[in-house]
């Protein structure tokens, strides 16, 4: 385990692994314990994309473990706006620090960065590819709230096709043997590659949730991805198809858990965020532990 690309790169065991270190990590996540653990150690985030979560819960884990982070926001305030490459530039914060976190809206920009970096690569999200540290976290969220990790049935629901947690986690929670329930527009289907990955009979394709509802225990939720349509006018004619309410999970196991990558702008009404079901604010926090977790086991 060097670079984490995709989540193929970490095997089963890895995941447990990684997810059982976090557990003992919360305590430190939250700050009510202190670590050394990435003292001496620099990590840069490289963020070409907007982020909320994925960046801050990185930096806040490096801080908590005693490290230190470099790094950016905004690619406009980097000598990316005079052209340099992604390659130049991975080749430079490479000699400066010892793993670099990297988001870029190019799919395979991750898989770029890792063939020339000798520091680990942490792919933080490229385009429409892969988010494997969000799947560490989906999957910790799961674990934690449902109480295992494997024979549920999970709908994932929305933008399915740009969506690329969905991408990682489905072939993660297909390798845990769960079944999994793809409900989004024909338009925004899960693509075949991603298909292909999961075994032939651990899946269904609809595009109606009500009928597949009662019998889920997590309802992955996904934004419409409005920033990867080419036409905007085929993303307003799906931006609110879906609408999770209070109401509607009236139908819903009573231990359902509702999660979403987030940010969220409409698939969620917020009138759910008072109910049992909603996991989705836990679930950012887990970001903390797990990329700890992950942190430390890179550096390692
Ligand atoms: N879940 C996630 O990747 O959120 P950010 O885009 O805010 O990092």
């Amino acid at each position: 385990m060097k670079h984490i690309v995709t989540i193929e790169d970490l095997n089963n065991k890895d995941i447990i692994d990684i997810l059982d270190r976090a557990k003992k990590l919360v305590p430190i996540a939250e700050g009510k314990k202190t670590s050394n653990s990435l003292s001496g150690k620099i990590v840069a985030t490289c963020f070409f994309e907007p982020s909320t979560r994925t960046r801050l819960s990185f930096e806040t884990a490096i801080s908590r473990l005693g490290g230190n982070y470099i790094g950016f926001a905004d690619p406009s305030a980097t000598s990316h706006i005079k052209g340099e490459t992604l390659s130049d530039s991975i080749r430079m914060v490479s000699g400066y620090a010892d793993a670099v976190v990297l988001r870029h809206p190019q799919e395979g920009s991750a898989r770029l960065a890792a063939d020339i970096s000798p520091v680990p690569i942490i792919n933080g999200g490229d385009g429409a590819g892969q988010h494997p540290t969000q799947t560490l976290l989906d999957l910790f969220t799961i674990r934690e709230e449902v109480g295992k990790l494997e024979g549920l049935n999970v709908g994932l629901l929305g933008d399915l096709r740009y969506g690329r947690t969905v991408h990682s986690l489905s072939e993660a929670l297909s390798r845990f043997n769960n079944k999994l329930h793809f409900i989004s527009p024909e338009n925004l289907a899960i693509p075949d590659r991603v298909k292909d990955v999961l075994g032939p009979d651990c899946w269904s394709e609809s595009n109606e949730l009500e009928k597949i509802l009662p019998d889920l225990d997590v309802l992955y939720v996904t934004r419409i991805q409005k920033e990867r349509f080419p036409d905007i006018e085929d993303y307003l004619k799906v931006a609110d198809i879906y609408r999770i309410t209070a109401e509607l999970l009236r139908d819903a196991k009573p231990e359902l858990k509702v999660m979403h990558p987030l940010p969220r702008v409409s698939e969620i009404s917020t009138d759910v965020d008072e109910t049992p079901h909603a996991a989705y604010f836990k679930q950012a926090f887990n970001g903390v532990p797990v990329r700890m977790a992950l942190l430390e086991t890179l550096m390692e």
